[in-house]
């Protein structure tokens, strides 16, 4: 079911030409609340729900993908309390909405260093992860200790090891074999990124896989990010033109040289 939209919106959006791969950076949590005289953990929860929203969205619109960053590796300078919430409510939210998600074919997977994370909340992504992995509906991702940084060095330890046990050659290695060897290796590039609180920039967030996605930023907090304001978005998304370093309108031949 379509959310209701301010009639301009949904009027003018094309269902035809959705992006098949969304990827959000879920920020303003802390604001939100501290705008509000609240505590920062209740942003937090706030913003869960408004994941589970938009999650929903993208499945009734059949998005193929989501890509969620929740926990980046440069977020364990915040206090310990925060980050403990943190853990203690994804671990809850995957509890609570596992067989949910099952349900209805979503597929769950994680994307982020998960070896340092508490032992009870790896059991839960591991569980979700196994479970769903064959569901076709929607690919949701969730980034928790995620860098991008960090996960091109670590793809290229990999490359290395591969090299010196004589399983790869430096020859064969370009782009595609690089990108297999990313923990997004099983999904397409996200076509759109939206950011939400008004920062404007990545923040370490999929470095590699981003090199032509469309960014929307927005000024709207995450927790009051609505079905309403994703409309938006996909409707500003679809009024850009993707080029890919090609010219507009030109259709040239693959092989034809324009000099
Ligand atoms: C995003 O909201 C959630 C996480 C990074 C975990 P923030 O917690 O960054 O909220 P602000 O940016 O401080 O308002
Ligand atoms: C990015 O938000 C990480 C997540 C949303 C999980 P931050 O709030 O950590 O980003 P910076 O520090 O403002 O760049
Ligand atoms: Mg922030």
């Amino acid at each position: 079911m379509i959310p209701s939209l301010s009639p301009n919106i949904s009027h003018n959006l094309d269902f035809n030409s959705l992006p098949h791969h969304v990827a959000v950076i879920m920020d303003g949590n802390g604001r939100w609340a501290t705008q509000q005289g609240l505590p920062r953990i209740t942003g937090h929860r706030q913003g869960a729900k408004t994941l589970k929203n938009l999650l929903r969205c993208c499945y009734d619109l059949g998005i193929g993908e989501l890509t969620a960053y929740a926990f980046s590796t440069e977020n364990w300078r915040r206090p310990s309390e925060e980050i403990n919430f943190l853990m203690l409510l994804f671990e809850q939210l995957l509890k609570q909405e596992l067989e949910q998600l099952h349900r209805e074919s979503i597929r769950i997977s994680f994307i982020g260093d998960l070896s340092i994370l508490p032992s009870s909340l790896q059991q839960i992504m591991a569980l979700s992860r196994e479970k769903t992995q064959k569901n076709q509906a929607l690919h949701f991702r969730l980034a928790i200790n995620y860098g991008s940084r960090q996960e091109i060095v670590h793809a290229c330890r990999q490359i290395v090891q591969q090299v010196h046990q004589g399983n790869l050659t430096l020859e064969t290695l370009d782009e595609a074999v690089f990108q297999q060897y990313l923990s997004t290796s099983e999904g397409s590039d996200p076509d759109l990124l939206i950011r939400t609180s008004g920062e404007m920039r990545l923040s370490n967030y999929l470095l590699w896989q981003m090199a032509y996605t469309e960014i929307y930023f927005t000024d709207v907090f995450w927790p009051d990010f609505s079905p309403s304001h994703f409309y938006e978005a996909l409707w500003h998304y679809q009024q850009r033109n993707r080029r890919f370093g090609r010219l507009v309108g030109t259709h040239l031949p693959e092989n034809r040289s324009l000099f």
